[in-house]
């Protein structure tokens, strides 16, 4: 039963913050787990993300370092730094168009092909485009405030609304990857705790670009699991209506 693989994969997936640096993992299942995350769902397609495998003994001393020297960060196998990459969204807009373009192979666009190229060519400018005074910013904000006043429309205006929206994605992203690290039989441990600007410096990414987590993969021991797995009770998070 395909539902029985996915419990054991949820239940074998924990943050595991000691690695056996005796055992290796392979390229492979690094490969492997990224293309999977690439798969994820995310905002528009516009794909605003990027994943930084750190595999040199050397880069991944440093990111140890950049971790702020936490165990989780250390002895690992690979780590993968998961980056929003909002400032590239003409790019992946283009990207996007050139896609529904090429698929028409001259013939005329139907309805969903209309809608997917008004989509990537007015939306997503609407959405994304961002001046220095915060012209656009205010535009939006005006926008979903008049069209909103009658009717549900969507709240997208500042600049926050848009990192949210790389954010979740990119979390996805992170998600996958760590549920097929642990389809892959190792364990990983998604972190918060770095220092994002030296981060940043060190990858040479420029201001628009944001570090979601870092996750390490290794081969992970007991020691490495800090306790039971405990959650709050379902009755008190799940709300039904
Ligand atoms: C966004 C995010 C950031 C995290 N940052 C850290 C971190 O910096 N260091 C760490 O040891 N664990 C970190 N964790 C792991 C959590 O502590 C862990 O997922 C949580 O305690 C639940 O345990 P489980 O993953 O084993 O189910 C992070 C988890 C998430 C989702």
């Amino acid at each position: 039963m395909l539902a029985d693989s996915f419990e054991t994969i949820i239940q074998r997936r924990r943050s595991n913050r000691r690695f056996d640096p005796a055992i290796a993992v392979a390229d492979e299942v690094i490969e492997r787990s990224l293309k999977r995350a690439i798969l994820s769902p995310n905002s528009s397609n516009m794909q605003l993300w990027e994943f930084y495998w750190i595999q040199s003994p050397e880069e991944k001393a440093k990111f140890h370092a950049l971790c702020l020297g936490q165990s989780a960060a250390k002895n690992t196998a690979h780590l993968v730094v998961f980056v929003t990459r909002q400032d590239l969204w003409s790019q992946r807009a283009k990207w996007n168009l050139s896609r529904i373009q090429e698929s028409l192979q001259g013939k005329e666009p139907g309805k969903m092909e209309k809608r997917g190229l008004q989509y990537y060519s007015k939306l997503m400018p609407l959405l994304y485009r961002q001046d220095p005074f915060g012209l656009f910013t205010g535009i939006r904000k005006a926008m979903c405030f008049f069209m909103g006043i009658r009717k549900p429309f969507m709240r997208f205006g500042g600049k926050a609304d848009q990192r949210v929206t790389v954010h979740k994605s990119c979390a996805l992203a992170a998600q996958t990857f760590m549920l097929s690290i642990a389809a892959e039989g190792y364990e990983s441990c998604p972190m918060e705790g770095f220092d994002a600007v030296r981060v940043k410096k060190e990858l040479g990414l420029p201001s628009g670009a944001e570090i979601n987590m870092i996750v390490s993969v290794g081969k992970g021991t007991d020691e490495g699991i800090w306790g039971e797995r405990f959650r709050l009770p379902y009755e008190n998070v799940v709300f039904k209506r």
